[in-house]
């Protein structure tokens, strides 16, 4: 009811602010209601098929290389306790034994000096050099014990408190899961006193900021080594591409004859969802709500046994839709692609974008090889039945492989290199399967695990990137931080463009963790070195780039910057040259309603000249239940880009526009895309028009009644910071408290 309330209110709010909207009963038109029943005819067979929606059903998913995968996967009531310990990754035993005893004291006693928090930075970095340095010995002579030990040392001193993790200790830190690639890194890497490694783990392990960041800048020498001598673009590149501007003016094409480009991102779906159960769980030591064993410590106390709570003991019972606090059940997995099908109408879409994550939220102990490739393999069966012959192009999350977020680069010593091979051979045939990628390009990904570069259309490329290689949770990218390409994907990427420059080609690049916002997420250096390369290509040859992993609606601009440190840019509207598109989730985790974005791309440029965004109300998901509906959820019209955000005119009354376009009236003109100009423009624009924020943030969580709403200018003055912050360190100058309007 409140929720209904505020969306009104909102409506109205919304319909004053932008005269081109208006005031709707719901906000946004009506494009498709789904129908009530599964599609069963996507997968081999059902495990389970629910009779009236009181579970959700249990799709029998068929591997593309024989047999099927079991229906424990996907069974609610079958919640595993661990990983098979056939999936244990341990570095070997490098010397004899002695020692340990010591070992483990020293290591007990630096942890307890450090984890008091109250030291000065100088005097706790050194403790954390130190910390390091004997856990390495300990690795060394005694692998087998490290998890363990780093299972007690977290224990004893509340590190995953410390670090705001909710995840038990010890099964987490067991050898199966991180215990043994931790043990494995602790082994490897170079905690020498001029080695960037300890510095790196001490300073970009979050909130506990031990040491100082390790710098992202690159010294010239290194740059002019990367660009291979070419550290701009050529006069005649750039004139190329000037003259393409040019003719779009000339040519200007009606939106019928844009090409039509759904981009979806991190799925997610939950097999273990389970209707009934809490949805709005207190979490304690899980992750997920919507789970048999979810409570709420409000309305349940006492020790929990698996099994349904009694409906008064419930808060809000997961509906078999969905449920805002919960990642997507199968019933509106299905329901999201119905969705994307019949957005296309008739003619289809030319092509589409993923860009990454389908594997649910879990414990870290529920991951296996096993949920991985299921999840992969049934979402990529349903992209293929609901697209048919239309290419998509996927790239890699971090969620998408197991343990969850780790990805070791194929240049790692011992057996390291290839402990991810059987995710990334899976994918590589997976998707070769479906067509969507030649032999050429499936070993492109075998040899870049993950990454690849295709052209879908002449004289148009995508490059997909694995971004695990610059996630932070991604351990093995803290063996050799000096060098921030240890997988070889930023080199790839560089060398694709530098031919894609050659021959006159368009780029977009695609990858699931973002680099800047509120940098949180990526590491500095690989994500400075990105920053340098966008920074290269941009705008003459790279034209676009697209994330997602926020599961929230926003986007971060890039800058000229050619000195090897983006902190240096100079943020200035007329300096800005590339954005990045940071799209909206389908699943529902944390506070959000499913979207589905459509960009609508200049077939000549191949620059996004609009996109109009589709999301479904969860908050109206109860009611299809309670009144017995004969349909699904309904997906609707939320904005257009250019509609809501092409009007400049209190920037340029106050004399702040300087994007260097000349508008039509106030308007960005109809010629022109919406390039990293526009974003910049319309930072300035929000900077006079506060309330184009708010805006912002309520579409950012796709009108979720639970999120929040930027209406302070603390949070106005973090979010300009956060749209202009294209590298994690400038981000990292942003106040961090308003990075998330959804996720607490
Ligand atoms: C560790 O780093 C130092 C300093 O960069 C370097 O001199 C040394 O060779 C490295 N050691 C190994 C084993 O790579
Ligand atoms: C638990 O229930 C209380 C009371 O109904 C509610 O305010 C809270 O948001 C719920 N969820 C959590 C995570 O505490
Ligand atoms: C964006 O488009 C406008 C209009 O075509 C152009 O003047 C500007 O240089 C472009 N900027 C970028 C970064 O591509
Ligand atoms: C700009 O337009 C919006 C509505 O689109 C209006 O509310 C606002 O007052 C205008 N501002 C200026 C300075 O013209
Ligand atoms: C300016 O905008 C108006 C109204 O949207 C439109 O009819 C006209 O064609 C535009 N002019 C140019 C030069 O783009």
């Amino acid at each position: 009811m409140l929720a209904l309330l505020r969306l009104a209110v909102w409506t109205t709010l919304v319909a004053q602010l932008f005269n081109e909207v208006q005031a709707k009963p719901s906000a946004g038109t009506p494009v498709y209601t789904g129908v009530k029943s599964f599609p069963t005819e996507v997968f081999a067979g059902m495990y389970y098929e629910p009779k009236s929606m009181e579970q959700e059903p249990r799709p029998k998913v068929a591997r593309f290389n024989g047999g099927y995968f079991p229906d424990s996967l996907n069974n609610p009531t079958q919640l595993p306790t661990a990983p098979p310990q056939s999936e244990v990754l341990m570095p070997p035993q490098l010397h004899g034994k002695a020692q340990v005893d010591q070992l483990i004291k020293d290591a007990f006693n630096i942890a307890g000096q450090l984890f008091k928090k109250d030291q000065q930075l100088s005097a706790t970095c050194d403790l954390c050099r130190t910390g390091l340095a004997t856990l390495q010995k300990l690795a060394h002579v005694s692998p087998e014990i490290v998890p363990d030990i780093l299972g007690s040392i977290c224990d004893t001193f509340g590190v995953f408190d410390l670090l705001n993790f909710k995840q038990e200790c010890k099964r987490t830190l067991s050898k199966a899961v991180y215990g043994g690639p931790i043990t494995q890194v602790l082994s490897s890497a170079n905690f020498s006193a001029n080695a960037m490694d300890a510095q790196g783990i001490c300073g970009q392990v979050p909130s506990l900021n031990l040491c100082p960041k390790p710098t992202e800048k690159f010294s010239d020498d290194f740059l002019d080594k990367w660009f291979k001598g070419k550290r701009h673009a050529p006069q005649s590149v750039v004139q190329r591409w000037e003259r393409r501007l040019e003719n779009r003016i000339k040519k200007q094409r009606p939106k019928s004859e844009l090409l039509r480009v759904p981009h979806l991102t991190d799925l997610h779906v939950d097999g273990r969802y389970m209707v009934g159960t809490e949805s709005d769980c207190t979490f304690g030591a899980t992750v997920a709500c919507c789970r048999v064993n979810s409570y709420n410590n409000t309305k349940f106390h006492g020790s929990f046994l698996h099994g349904p709570l009694p409906d008064s003991e419930i808060v809000h019972k997961a509906n078999y839709w969905g449920s805002l606090e919960c990642d997507t059940p199968w019933a509106l997995m299905a329901n999201s692609f119905q969705a994307l099908k019949e957005l296309g109408g008739s003619k289809s879409w030319d092509f589409a974008i993923f860009t990454g994550d389908l594997v649910s939220h879990d414990d870290l102990y529920r991951y296996s090889h096993d949920l991985a490739e299921y999840s992969e393999q049934a979402l990529y069966d349903m992209f293929k039945h609901y697209l048919g012959d239309v290419p998509l192009i996927p790239s890699l999350g971090n969620h998408d492989t197991s343990p969850e977020n780790l990805m070791a680069p194929k240049s790692l010593p011992q057996n390291m290199g290839s402990e991810f091979q059987w995710d990334i051979e899976y994918v590589a045939q997976l998707w070769s399967s479906k067509n969507w990628l030649n032999d050429k390009q499936a070993n492109q990904v075998r040899a870049h695990q993950g990454g690849y570069s295709i052209s879908p259309r002449k004289g148009f490329r995508i490059i997909a990137l694995n971004t695990d290689f610059w996630y932070y949770v991604n351990f093995y990218n803290y063996i050799n931080m000096e060098n921030p390409d240890m997988s070889g994907n930023l080199r790839f990427l560089t060398d694709e463009l530098l031919a894609a420059e050659q021959a006159g080609e368009r780029v977009w690049i695609i990858g699931h963790v973002l680099t800047g916002w509120s940098g949180a997420e990526a590491l500095n250096r690989p994500g400075n070195l990105f920053y340098q390369i966008v920074s290269r290509f941009a705008p003459h040859t790279l034209a676009h780039i697209f994330f997602g992993h926020t599961h929230e609606d926003h986007f971060q601009l890039f800058y000229f910057n050619d000195n090897g440190a983006s902190l240096s840019a100079d943020r200035h509207t007329k300096n800005a040259v590339a954005q990045a598109f940071i799209a909206p989730s389908i699943t529902p985790y944390m506070k959000l309603n499913p979207a589905i974005r459509v960009l609508s791309v200049d077939p000549d440029t191949y620059e996004v000249m609009d996109y109009d965004q589709y999301y479904s109300q969860i908050a109206e998901f109860d009611d299809l239940i309670r009144s017995r509906a004969n349909h699904g959820p309904v997906w609707r019209h939320l904005y257009s880009a250019r509609e809501a955000y092409s009007n400049f005119n209190a920037s340029l009354s106050a004399g702040t526009y300087r994007a260097g376009v000349h508008l039509n009236g106030t308007k960005w003109p109809q010629y022109a895309s919406l390039n990293g100009t526009f974003w910049a423009a319309l930072t300035d624009e929000m900077e006079v028009r506060p309330e184009l924020l708010t805006y912002f943030s309520d579409i950012q969580s796709r009108l979720s009644p639970t999120a929040k709403t930027c209406t302070t200018s603390a949070c106005y003055k973090a979010n300009l910071c956060y749209l202009r912050a294209g590298s994690p360190l400038q981000g990292q100058q942003c106040d961090p408290d308003y990075d998330t309007v959804a996720r607490s």
